[in-house]
């Protein structure tokens, strides 16, 4: 099988090609990158005679059409990933998930390629801390951010491609993912890499804000398995049943490297900040036999500390721009 991997060199897609080569040697790899802020190339150097990348653009319409004619699935990750960003600059978040998404779609319906689509439980927008409820497939959507706005709108091309031009295609919606190579702009990195360089955590607003935390390599398991198993033209939900508040996340870390449980600062709230997430992945599990391995966050959290311990050259250089962007945006 010959895949096509967009945003193959940012956090979660290229834990997924290096997934993919491990556990399903026979498929071919191309990476379409556009090679961002946020990725890291370094990522795919040690696989790179068995990976071919290319950089350009998934709002490339000629380079993306050649590409989707030459693969038999395209597994879509490439997007503009973080809320704070989309809060500061919207525009890039149209042009690449909502364009881009669109030069996808019109490509794999003239070729007949397999599509399928990453997206994220943000689409549905946010529930209140108390409420049993969590996100299903029915939920209707409802985003709050700029970011989750256009990917909700990235979700409702793919949708109506399928339904009016019968493209082969497939939907993920996952949760909030943490391992190795997560760039640190986004939460746990950044801490993680902020008690490594002697900084305090840093909470936005109360901390009371949950987040329903996989570990990356489930997520991309559970991709696989829906690429192999998933009924065309669904949708499913990707969850492990993490949920926990930030605050609770900074307070494992803070013990995981010996330092005191005040040890953190609260500062600015996110405008507009979502307060829950939570997923009910059921059909995911009934429909493709899935389960997530990892099912103690502690141990993950202590994975991956000692992965940002080990690789200081992998985010030395981002961390320096990154707390360059959150000192300009009050955060
Ligand atoms: P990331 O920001 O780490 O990586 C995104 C990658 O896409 C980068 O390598 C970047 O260079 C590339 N990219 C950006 N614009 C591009 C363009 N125009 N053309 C080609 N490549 C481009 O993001 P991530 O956290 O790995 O997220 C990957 C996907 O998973 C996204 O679609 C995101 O919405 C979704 N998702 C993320 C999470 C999460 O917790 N991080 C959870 C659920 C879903
Ligand atoms: O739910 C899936 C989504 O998870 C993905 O679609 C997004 O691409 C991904 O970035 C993530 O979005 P969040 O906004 O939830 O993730 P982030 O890591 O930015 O923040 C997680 C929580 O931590 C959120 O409640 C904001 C808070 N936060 C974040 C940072 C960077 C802090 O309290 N302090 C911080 O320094």
């Amino acid at each position: 099988m010959r895949l096509l991997v967009t945003g193959g060199a940012g956090f979660i897609g290229s834990n997924f090609v290096l997934r993919v080569l491990d556990q399903r040697p026979d498929w071919a790899v191309t990476v379409l990158d556009a090679m961002t802020y946020a990725a890291n190339p370094e990522t795919l150097q040690p696989v790179a005679d068995r990976v071919r990348v290319i950089e350009g653009s998934i709002t490339d319409a000629d380079l993306v059409d050649g590409l989707v004619a030459e693969h038999d699935v395209v597994v879509h990750f490439a997007a503009e990933s973080h809320n704070d960003n989309s809060l500061d600059d919207p525009w890039p978040f149209v042009d690449t998930n909502v364009i881009g998404t669109f030069r996808i779609l019109e490509a794999v319906r003239r070729h007949g390629t397999r599509l399928h689509h990453i997206s994220t439980d943000e689409v549905y927008g946010d529930l209140a801390l108390e409420d049993p409820a969590r996100f299903t497939e029915a939920t209707p959507v409802n985003p709050s951010s700029p970011y989750s706005a256009t990917k909700a709108s990235a979700d409702l091309l793919v949708r109506a491609w399928i339904r009016s031009f019968a493209i082969r295609a497939t939907l993920s919606n996952c949760s909030n993912n943490y391992g190795p190579r997560q760039h640190v702009e986004k939460f746990i990195p950044r801490q993680i890499t902020g008690i490594l360089e002697g900084v305090r955590p840093k909470l936005y607003g109360s901390g009371a804000n949950v987040r329903d935390w996989i570990h990356v390599d489930d997520h991309n398991d559970a991709v696989i398995a829906v690429i192999e198993r998933g009924r065309l033209g669904g949708t499913y939900l990707i969850g492990a049943d993490g949920e926990t508040s930030n605050r609770d996340v900074i307070a494992i870390l803070l013990e995981l490297t010996g330092k005191p449980a005040d040890w953190y600062d609260h500062v600015d709230d996110r405008p507009g900040h979502d307060l829950r997430y939570a997923i009910d992945s059921s059909k995911l599990r009934a429909e493709t036999g899935w389960e997530p391995r990892y099912r103690d966050l502690r141990a993950g959290l202590a994975d991956t500390i000692d992965w940002y311990r080990a690789n200081e050259s992998w985010w030395r250089a981002a961390k320096l721009d990154a707390e360059r962007t959150y000192a300009r945006l009050g955060r």
